[in-house]
């Protein structure tokens, strides 16, 4: 049976018809079309996926949808804007974390995630919150050294 399901998704409020069994990442890609939070394993083991759900980084593609009800749910597409660039954004691209790009939506909620909680955090505290998150590109060096710099540049806000 279909169930409806309310939530807000980057800011705005939105009311959806799902099957019980579907997955957040099925809403957010097929029903709501934001396709910038990827597909990797589907299994919960890359993080390619990665939302925040009320401050908490999860990976989509293992979440039941229906668990969002009510929550604040915020993906890359409400990050920042091409005119409104996310600290976290300008940094990845000002160190060089980005490569491919498939893994950064994912990195980027994670990093963002962990900044809400930590003003400063170092480099055993952001790799360990990036540890669910792969990149087959960049050997994750560039992409600590930004998180670091994101830190800075939000803690000068
Ligand atoms: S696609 Fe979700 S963890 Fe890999
Ligand atoms: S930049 Fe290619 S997978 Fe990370």
């Amino acid at each position: 049976m279909m169930k409806d399901l309310a939530f807000t998704i980057n800011g705005n409020a939105v009311m959806v018809r799902i099957d019980p069994h579907t997955l957040l990442l099925d809403v957010l890609r097929e029903t709501l079309d934001l396709t910038g939070t990827k597909r990797g394993c589907g299994e919960g083991e890359c993080g390619a996926c990665t939302v925040v759900v009320d401050g908490e980084a999860v990976n989509s593609c293992i979440y039941p949808a229906w668990k969002v009800e009510g929550c604040n749910v915020l993906t890359v597409e409400g990050l920042g804007s091409r005119e409104e660039v996310h600290p976290l954004q300008e940094s990845f691209l000002e160190k060089g974390a980005v490569q491919c790009g498939f893994c950064t939506p994912g990195m980027l909620m994670s990093a963002y995630a962990l900044l809400q909680k930590t003003r400063e955090p170092d480099e055993k505290v952001i790799k360990k919150a990036l540890a669910g998150n792969l990149c087959r590109c960049t050997g994750y060096k560039k992409i600590i050294e930004a998180v670091k710099d994101a830190a800075g540049k939000q803690n000068k806000l």
